[in-house]
């Protein structure tokens, strides 16, 4: 089977990386790709459809939200590919607040109580009224590569939050998606916890945390996620039948009910509150970097649990997936200056052969191939993940290889996992 991967981040080299020991593939193409992936796989650049018509592919594996929000699915779906991943009205759980919020409101999917707002005004007119129900959450209502939310511990930061949020760059906007919502805020560990789905089964993966922040202890800006570790203590066999039962397969049902077969990975990020566990978010994806840890514990070929969602009704549940009960742990190696949008690219990466001699796995989140050299070119570079055979062996191995690496300005933290200290 000829398969191509759309993307070029860590989350899609993990992919790719579990995809090209499937005996079932017999060409691994992606689009666009980067440098590690580009060892494993055919880098092609273009338009995603345009790439899977010059290559006739017989499967395409969407990685992330922006072509799907965009509609990719829906294309390629139109020509006849077979593909991976929801179809544009599926991903609206993801590109839109105020779909997945009203959703889940509707079914009685525990979350956080909300509003939403058409204008800045409106949402500022609501948090005067409001000056005891503090810490409070304002999101943007559309795509904003996880920049989109601050959590206010004052009225005065939540009205500043509503101007920020208004005025955000998004990565992809339809007409609603300049709302801003305006939630209670939540306390609790976090978990994500991703399922595979043909739009009748719901076949949870293994959970992982991530960190979200820049900064250890967790503090700081947020980022797309500096580090990951799988499995979670936290979050027990009770909370994760828990979040099965209440959340991922009720949503599902709510998705069909409302006339939407999603197919692919449905990400839930959760917030595992004193009540029990409840939606912070929905992604229409795979999460990045938790990709990046999840897929090293998968024991079982992941092609057909991929082809699985997207071609059939409900079989899905007669593919075999076990996962090792080793412990992974991801940490991600950014650029100078990241998140801020201005950070420091081009710098040559060196180690990465000796990092991986020690067994632990680079995946290259945003490198690119230069005069012989690879080149950091994006804020997230790299997430090295190293296996152990529990938490402390896994981390202790990950580390190890994370300082055979070396680029100028090369950030990342040195505390992923303090939780299960
Ligand atoms: P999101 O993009 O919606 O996942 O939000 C990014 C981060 O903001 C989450 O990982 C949480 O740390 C935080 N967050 C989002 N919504 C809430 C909430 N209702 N209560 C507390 N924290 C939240
Ligand atoms: N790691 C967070 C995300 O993928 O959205």
């Amino acid at each position: 089977m000829k398969v191509l991967v759309v993307g070029s981040g860590g989350r899609e080299h993990a992919l790719c990386w579990k995809l090209a020991q499937s005996p079932e593939v017999t060409k691994l193409y992606c689009t666009p790709g980067n440098a590690g992936i580009a060892q494993i796989a055919e880098c092609l650049s273009g338009d995603p459809l345009e790439v899977a018509r010059s290559i006739d592919a017989d499967f395409v594996v969407i990685g992330p939200e922006v072509p799907l929000a965009a509609g990719l699915g829906d294309q390629l779906n139109a020509e006849r590919f077979a593909y991976f991943g929801p179809d544009q009205r599926g991903a609206q759980i993801e590109a839109s607040k105020t779909f997945c919020k009203e959703l889940l409101r509707k079914y009685n999917i525990p979350t956080a109580d909300f509003e939403a707002f058409d204008t800045a005004e409106a949402a500022k007119a609501y948090l005067s009224d409001r000056d005891s129900d503090m810490p409070v959450v304002v999101k943007a209502n559309g795509l904003a590569a996880g920049k989109g939310v601050v959590v206010a511990t004052s009225r005065h930061e939540a009205l500043a939050a509503v101007d920020e949020l208004t005025n955000i760059d998004l990565t992809y906007q339809d007409a609603a998606s300049r709302q801003i919502v305006v939630e209670e805020c939540l306390v609790g560990d976090e978990v994500s916890l991703i399922a595979l789905t043909d739009g009748e089964y719901v076949l949870p993966l293994v959970p992982a945390q991530d960190h979200k922040r820049i900064g250890e202890g967790d503090t700081g800006a947020n980022t797309g996620g500096m580090g990951c570790y799988s499995p979670v203590p936290a979050f027990t066999q009770e909370l994760y039948e828990q979040t099965v039962t209440t959340i991922l397969e009720p949503t599902i049902q709510a998705l069909r009910a409302e006339g939407i077969e999603y197919r692919g990975a449905l990400y839930a990020g959760l917030m595992l509150t004193s009540t029990g566990p409840k939606v912070l978010e929905f992604n229409c994806r795979f999460g990045d970097p938790e990709t990046e840890v999840i897929l090293p514990r998968l024991k079982s070929d992941l092609l057909p649990l991929l082809w699985a969602c997207a071609n059939t009704e409900g079989d899905l549940k007669n593919v075999t997936c076990e996962w090792t009960e080793q412990a992974a742990v991801g940490v991600v190696m950014a650029s100078r200056g990241y998140p801020a949008p201005n950070y420091q690219k081009g710098q040559v990466i060196t180690g990465l052969k000796d990092a991986a001699n020690t067994g632990a796995v680079v995946f290259h989140a945003g490198t690119i191939q230069r005069d012989g050299d690879i080149v950091s070119s994006g804020g997230r570079v790299l997430c090295v993940t190293a296996l152990g055979d529990n938490f402390l062996q896994a981390r202790q191995h990950c580390y190890a290889a994370v300082e055979r690496i070396h680029f100028e300005g090369v950030q990342y933290r040195r505390d992923i996992g303090w939780r299960c200290l």
